[in-house]
């Protein structure tokens, strides 16, 4: 079984926000006061599940769990647990996590257990100070021990980090440095406008396609043929051990080969991060409907997939998207 979007492009990968909450509030993802949702709003353990089980049944080989953060909400380890098992019996191949790592000591080890090989983590700064100012309130020391946890385990962490114009954008290449000692494959991300945050998005925005310029004076960087099913583009460099990856959304688009599809904190199909078309499932779980509507609803959503995503930043228009990324993950 496959499945295509309008244009033809194979979906294999679903990416699940498992919670909106989380124990962080990065000021590019969130305001300071932010109202999480009540709890009847989210979906159960149960329903994602099944939501899965359908979108699996249709093709999905892929699943990533994302938030808010993942390991915040109560009971994640049971669903992976039950995810991992589909793997003998159905057509997923892997279930990875996107998470900001605080809780990452703790739970390292039962994600190994129940087949999480890969994660990523989101990590801004080296620097403690900085760390806690970006995320609001965050401790640096808990990600690095988290991190060390889950190499420790045999989980291969990538590390993801958001360039934000004068926080770190001079500071490219001490994070370069940190995660090439570690081995830790590094992936930088441009700033995107969803949602709206206490700091308007051209004051955070900063290109990549000028600190990839800059890096590769340093770096003389090679284009590697290594791809994830992701949007990154990577890059080697004989002075490295390590991968640099650049997700640049708004500096080149990379819609054309777009594979992926987001289902919300509150059962919401996304069909593209960058618009705010959506199918809604919570009330459909919620219903005496089949899984073969449910088929036929993932299959509808797929036919009005976008094209491509509209993110614009400057200091004129402000045609955000109208969730925050809390809502839909990363
Ligand atoms: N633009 C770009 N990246 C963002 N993230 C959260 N909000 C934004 C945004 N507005 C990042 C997080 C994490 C991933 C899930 O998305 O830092 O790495
Ligand atoms: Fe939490 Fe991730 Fe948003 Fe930071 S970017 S506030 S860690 S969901």
């Amino acid at each position: 079984m496959q499945l295509t979007d309008q244009f033809l492009r194979k979906i294999n990968y679903l990416r699940v926000s498992v919670t909106d909450r989380c124990d962080l509030r990065c000021v590019y993802c969130m305001k300071e006061k932010m109202n999480f949702l009540p709890k009847n709003e989210v979906l159960s353990l149960e329903e994602i599940e099944r939501l899965c089980d359908n979108f699996i049944d249709l093709g999905v080989e892929k699943i990533r769990l994302t938030g808010g953060e993942p390991l915040v909400r109560k009971n994640i380890i049971h669903l992976i647990k039950n995810l991992n098992n589909k793997k003998t019996f159905t057509n997923l191949k892997e279930i990875t996590m996107t998470t900001n790592g605080s809780l990452l000591k703790k739970f390292a080890k039962d994600l190994k257990n129940n087949g999480i090989n890969r994660i990523n983590v989101s990590l801004d700064t080296i620097v403690k100070e900085k760390y806690k100012e970006i995320t609001r309130f965050g401790n640096l020391d808990n990600v690095l021990e988290g991190i060390e946890e889950a190499v420790k385990n045999n989980i291969k962490v990538k590390i993801n980090t958001v360039v934000f114009k004068n926080f770190n954008d001079d500071k490219i290449t001490d994070l370069i440095n940190w995660a090439n000692n570690k081995l830790l494959d590094l992936t930088f991300i441009e700033v995107m406008p969803i949602g709206d945050t206490d700091m308007p998005r051209h004051m955070q925005f900063v290109s990549l396609d000028k600190i990839f310029k800059e890096l590769n004076n340093t770096y003389n960087f090679n284009k590697s043929d290594y791809r994830t099913s992701g949007p990154s583009n990577y890059y080697t460099s004989e002075k490295l051990n390590i991968k640099i990856g650049f997700i640049t959304p708004l500096s080149n688009n990379f819609c054309a080969t777009c594979n992926r599809v987001r289902i919300s904190s509150t059962g919401k199909l996304f069909m593209c991060l960058g618009q705010n078309d959506f199918v809604d499932f919570r009330e459909i779980l919620r219903s005496d409907r089949g899984d073969n509507y449910i088929k036929d609803r993932i299959r509808f959503a797929l036919s009005v997939k976008p094209k491509r995503h509209d993110f614009i930043i400057n200091s004129e228009v402000k045609p955000y998207i109208n969730r925050h990324m809390n809502e839909t993950g990363g």
